[in-house]
């Protein structure tokens, strides 16, 4: 898999330039900036409602910011055909949301779509989904389960970046612990850009990657 190399034309790496969104007349993000290196992970925390989710729309289009730019391998997002830009950039949100049928067929959407070669039982294997499950309903499947297979049919998609919406907030502690190894795996194995959504100090400390807190339109970054 080939990593992304995010950056801003001509001047640095970057996806974020001084964006700004508002809605409903409520400036959410306020001139912000964000840089995201090529295999990087940045965690991004704050409370509830201050558009953590907003900004990580953003980045494939399912949201549009008023001004400034956003930019992925030196071009500006508006410029990738939207089919295309949420194929690069996947999406794992805090309620997994599985397609009807069964987790083989979940997991083949991606190779339908884009005619890629899979390896079906690689990609189980890469998250943690127990080979007998692949031809179970995945409707039946427990939470923990579910969010497996969200992030096999993300990465069926051969991303480059990988956004996460809290995508353990849902799940039980050894569900949870069970999909950060896997993520945290995954980005050391595939060198997989993330973008980690997370209302988990300890988590974001855990991911050992650049941590954001959004305050008041603007990230400022967790030092400590
Ligand atoms: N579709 C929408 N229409 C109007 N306001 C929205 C919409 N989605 C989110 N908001 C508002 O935007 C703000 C940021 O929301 P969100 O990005 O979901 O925050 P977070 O993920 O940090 O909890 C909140 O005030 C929320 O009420
Ligand atoms: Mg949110």
């Amino acid at each position: 898999m080939n990593p992304v190399h995010l950056e801003l034309k001509n001047v640095s790496r970057a996806v974020f330039r001084r964006v700004n969104k508002t809605r409903v007349k409520t400036q959410i993000l306020s001139s912000l900036d964000l840089i995201v290196q090529r295999g990087e992970l940045v965690t991004i925390m704050g409370p509830s409602g201050s558009g953590k989710t907003t900004l990580l729309r953003l980045i494939n289009r399912l949201a549009e910011a008023d001004s400034g730019s956003i930019m992925l391998n030196g071009k500006d997002i508006k410029e990738y055909d939207p089919f295309e830009l949420r194929r690069k950039v996947g999406m794992v949100f805090q309620i997994p949301v599985v397609f009807r049928g069964s987790v083989n067929e979940n997991l083949a959407v991606g190779m339908k779509l884009w005619g890629y070669e899979n390896d079906i039982y690689a990609l189980a294997r890469d998250c943690v989904i127990p080979l007998e499950l692949l031809n179970a309903d995945a409707e039946q499947l427990s939470v923990g389960e579910k969010q497996r297979v969200c992030i096999a049919r993300a990465l069926a998609n051969q991303p480059e970046v990988l956004l996460l919406d809290e995508p353990t907030s849902a799940l039980d502690a050894a569900s949870a612990e069970k999909i950060e190894t896997l993520l945290l795996n995954l980005r050391k194995e595939k060198g997989l850009t993330m973008v980690w959504i997370t209302h988990d100090r300890e988590q974001a400390k855990r991911t050992g990657g650049k941590r954001y807190f959004l305050r008041n339109g603007r990230l400022e970054e967790d030092h400590e």
